[in-house]
């Protein structure tokens, strides 16, 4: 049974077949509204998710399927000591899919290997978040018609944002990319990542704290929120909180192509004044993440029927 836990778990022919899928949605929504009548979504998010779970949803109910699932874990049996496995094998006498957030690196793995339905990971712990990477990819490749020779400025926690983790394992099947990781020393992007990905694949790379200094040469300024939820203490998160806020004077000397993300929420780390600025991309990154996930829930349940 095929499932997306890892963007690698897909190759760059299929990521580029969900993208064109996706344009084709976006251009012939009529053509895909019954695509998934009699099917389900199960979306089970053990941790608060806006963006995720209601685009999973919107994705499905636009695709004519229909969608069940709780939004958190005390809200289901986990409260009562369920297993994930358990959980996910129930749910398969439900659902033809799954959707599964979780705070625990890995268990949406755990779901896949015991769920007899496609499961998707929509972001476990900080390790990976594979849907708003296809969203950022799809961002990517519509503001700026392909991914080849881009220079990619990741900025805030690179330490615990999964996002940016996946973001870069996408990106590094891409030729001619140049990433800068811009922040505190605290929240440096994990050694692994840098080993595996960046190292491994020979992409150059440098870091800073300075994100004014590196600002002209970006293509792309992925801004993160600091990861609150995954510090130990509270006195660290409020130290390092505020450490960048964008702000309309900061992109001065930016490109006037600069594309500028943010997989949301944001906290303070992007000033609303920045919003009205056409490079600005975050909101339209939101709405591009429903199309994709529409692209994926249709890979997947196709791939199921086979
Ligand atoms: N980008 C993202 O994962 O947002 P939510 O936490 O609101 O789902």
């Amino acid at each position: 049974m095929r499932s997306l836990i890892d963007i690698l778990d897909f190759t760059v022919e299929e990521v580029n077949e969900l993208i064109a899928t996706a344009n084709d949605i976006i251009d012939n929504p009529d053509k895909y509204c019954e695509k998934c009548k009699r099917k389900k979504l199960a979306t089970l998010f053990f941790e608060p998710s806006t963006r995720t779970r209601l685009s999973f949803e919107s994705a499905m109910i636009e695709l004519g399927g229909s969608v069940i699932g709780f939004s958190a874990a005390n809200n289901s049996s986990a409260a009562k000591g369920e297993s994930v496995a358990d959980t996910a094998k129930t749910i398969s006498c439900y659902a033809d899919i799954i959707a599964m957030r979780h705070p625990k690196e890995g268990a949406p793995l755990v779901a896949a290997q015991n769920a007899t339905i496609p499961v998707i990971n929509a972001g476990d712990g900080g390790h990976n978040h594979p849907t708003q990477t296809l969203t950022d990819l799809l961002t990517i490749h519509r503001e700026k018609g392909g991914f080849e020779n881009l220079t990619v400025g990741f900025c805030g926690d690179l330490k615990f944002g999964r996002t940016v983790h996946s973001l870069i394992t996408a990106l590094s099947r891409y030729s001619g990319l140049n990433v800068v990781l811009i922040s505190p020393e605290e929240l440096k992007l994990p050694s692994y990542i840098k080993k595996d990905v960046l190292k491994k694949n020979g992409i150059p790379y440098k870091q800073t704290t300075d994100l004014e200094s590196v600002m002209p040469e970006l293509d792309i300024l992925y801004m993160t929120r600091v990861q609150r939820e995954r510090f130990f203490n509270e006195e660290d998160y409020l130290r390092l909180k505020d450490s960048y806020i964008l702000e309309p004077k900061k992109l001065n000397n930016a490109k006037k192509d600069l594309c500028i993300m943010h997989p949301l929420p944001r906290v303070n780390e992007i000033s609303v004044a920045v919003d009205d600025d056409p490079r600005a991309c975050y909101f339209k990154q939101v709405l591009y993440g429903k199309y994709i996930r529409m692209a994926l829930i249709l890979k997947l349940l196709e791939e199921a029927e086979k």
